[in-house]
């Protein structure tokens, strides 16, 4: 099979030296599950002083960057019959588990864009087809957020991890929190696994699971229970019907 394709427009490069190396994800790369290219746009610049930013128009503080050399580095870039365009920023679409998954299934490329000083352009804007938030805060650069993106994209392609059982069990694959989770030993500084989970009846520890992992959400992310509680009624009705 082809690789999933990660294609990196950065003004520094240099950060995702760590992804190829590190982990499950390093492996990834190593065993051509996945790929990753990195481009510069500093490289695609045509004047001596490699100019990849310049002044807002109309004033105001920090500095923008150019369309020019982001455009050349994206049109370098082979494109593959699945590809998707996301634009680092954090005006975007807040990230979640839902995007990952439709990425990792729904594409065979992703074209991360990353940002860096007060931002793009306005027109650099057109080359995406999302624009992705990791979260209301703001980073100095898009390459912390690309990279989340692309551990939370490769861990999902088939034979990046062991058990693909583990990633449907997990928190926000069906919009419930993972239930707790103990290994040995059993006793640990006055702290006791739960019995059910040593008693070996796999019926009653897969029901303890499932009502920890409801309330866990419920406690913790109630928008994500009234998500997973609409998702449970629709499913529900579909069955009735
Ligand atoms: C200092 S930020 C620019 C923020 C910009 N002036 C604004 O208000 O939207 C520089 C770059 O970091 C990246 N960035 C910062 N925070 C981010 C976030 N929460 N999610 C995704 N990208 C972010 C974007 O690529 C952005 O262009």
């Amino acid at each position: 099979m082809e690789p999933y394709c990660l294609d990196v427009v950065t003004l520094v490069p240099q950060v995702f030296d760590s992804l190829r190396s590190l982990g499950v994800i390093g492996r990834a790369f190593s065993s051509r599950i996945a790929e990753l290219n990195v481009y510069n746009p500093r490289d695609f610049t045509k004047d001596t002083y490699r100019k990849v930013d310049d002044e807002p128009y109309g004033g105001g503080v920090g500095m923008v960057l150019k369309p020019e050399p982001i455009f050349a580095a994206f049109d370098s870039i082979s494109i593959k019959s699945r590809t998707r365009t996301l634009l680092m920023t954090p005006q975007g679409k807040p990230l979640d588990q839902g995007d990952l998954l439709r990425w990792s299934k729904e594409h065979d490329q992703l074209i991360l864009l990353c940002g860096q000083y007060e931002g793009f352009d306005e027109r650099i804007r057109t080359l995406a087809d999302e624009e992705v938030s990791i979260g209301d805060f703001v980073l100095t650069g898009g390459e912390l957020p690309a990279m989340v993106i692309i551990n939370g994209v490769v861990r999902l392609l088939q034979g990046t991890l062991g058990a693909q059982e583990s990633i449907l069990d997990e928190s926000h694959s069906e919009f419930l929190l993972e239930h707790p989770q103990y290994t040995r030993p059993a006793f640990f500084r006055g702290m006791e696994v739960p019995e059910i989970l040593r008693s070996g009846d796999h019926g009653a520890i897969a029901q303890w699971r499932a009502e920890q992992s409801k309330n866990r959400t419920k406690t913790r992310r109630l928008d994500l229970y009234s998500r997973w509680l609409e998702k449970e009624s629709s499913s529900q009705e579909k069955k009735d019907k």
